[in-house]
């Protein structure tokens, strides 16, 4: 990448705390909705931290609660949801953040790209118009610097000839080159975070390898952390450092992701990975058995305990911590921690 962009500092990025400063910190997080089936916990006591320059996978089934995850930490929850815990980016907390405030953080310390490239897109504008609509409202860059800018996140995001896609409308381009522009207008003002809910979904596998070799590219070279959310395995593996799996609502294991794959200490994550679980059996699983659960009514005890083919007693009736399993690697499991053989 030979971006002009990249040879001057960008606001927000060139740190005033060190480098082992988490970026994000987040806190027995939990978000608690009404619903009509009862109330619902999206979102269960989850605690993690990035540091500056790292990519975390959220990797789950669907209604684990990723998407949730995320849109808590960006504040843009319904009021009636319950959130509490902390969210703390550079000492301040986004939970309890005013409104104002909050608008102020998204964007400049961080920001987020959805599934679906249209639904960010106007279709009514050009990317030049959006991507310079974008520094506009978060910044007061002059127009003409805007445009230059704009142009500039295009040539960053590998964008072919970038003057005329400027002029482009979304209608125009291809998926790939979509998604692009929306990454482009989300590193716009410069955050430090950026958190991505399944931003490869939409693309075929060739382009989604190439957009995810992108987002690595991006975080090394400007220094910025990345959350993203996936479903899929092959996903975090390409592009994180670490993972953090998520069931039910809870992250259930947690670690550096090659770590992960190669020692996978929950029976949810093994079955993800399709590898053995229990020690000596060779056959691989064809896939996790079961649904994932409906959130407003969870079973008392472990939530994967009905799904889980090496549950012991205690599962029923006890739910696991998140207990380190090593150094940086953690697990919510009774078996990880050595609990079965004292129960069976
Ligand atoms: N605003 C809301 N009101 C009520 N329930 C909600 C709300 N948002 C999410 N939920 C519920 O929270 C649970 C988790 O949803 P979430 O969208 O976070 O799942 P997800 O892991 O992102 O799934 P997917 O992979 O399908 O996107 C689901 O049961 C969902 O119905
Ligand atoms: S705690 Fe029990 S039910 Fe839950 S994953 Fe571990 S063995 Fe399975
Ligand atoms: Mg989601």
């Amino acid at each position: 990448m030979t971006s002009a962009v990249l040879e001057r500092p960008l606001a927000g990025l060139t740190a005033e705390s060190a480098p082992e400063t988490p970026v994000l910190e987040v806190r027995g997080l939990s978000t608690r909705f009404k619903t009509h089936a009862g109330p619902l916990v999206a979102v269960n006591d989850v605690s993690f931290s990035i540091a500056r320059g790292r990519v975390m996978a959220i990797l789950g089934e669907s209604g684990s609660g990723k998407s949730a995850l995320l849109r808590t930490i960006l504040g843009i929850q319904p009021t009636s949801a319950t959130i509490t815990g902390q969210a703390l980016m550079n000492g301040v907390d986004l939970v309890t953040m005013s409104p104002k405030a909050r608008e102020q953080t998204r964007g400049s310390w961080l920001s987020m790209i959805f599934q679906d490239p249209m639904t960010a897109l106007d279709p009514l504008f050009t990317v030049e118009q959006q991507i310079v609509e974008t520094l506009r409202r978060h910044t007061d860059i002059t127009p003409a610097a805007a445009s230059q800018r704009a142009l500039e996140l295009l040539q960053l995001v590998q964008i072919p000839s970038p003057e005329r896609r400027l002029k482009a409308y979304p209608f125009e381009l291809s998926g790939g080159m979509r998604q692009r522009i929306v990454i482009a207008m989300a590193l716009a003002c410069s955050p430090r975070l950026l958190l991505a809910d399944e931003p490869t979904t939409a693309l075929d596998v060739t382009v989604q390898a190439r957009v995810l070799d992108l987002l690595r590219d991006l975080s090394r070279t400007l220094g910025m952390s990345i959350v993203i959310v996936t479903h899929d395995l092959s996903v975090a593996a390409a592009i994180a450092d670490d993972v953090a799996v998520m069931y039910a609502g809870r992250i259930v294991e947690q670690g550096p992701i090659r770590e992960v794959i190669r020692d996978p200490q929950h029976p949810y994550t093994r079955g993800l990975l399709g590898a053995n679980v229990r020690p000596g059996q060779r056959e691989r699983l064809a896939a996790i058995v079961g649904s994932p659960p409906n959130l407003a009514r969870l079973p008392p005890g472990c939530a994967f305990a009905p799904r889980c083919e090496v549950a012991i007693e205690r599962c029923a009736t006890a739910m696991p911590d998140l207990l380190p399993v090593s150094a940086n690697h953690a697990a919510r499991c009774f078996l990880a921690q050595g609990v079965g053989a004292m129960s069976n």
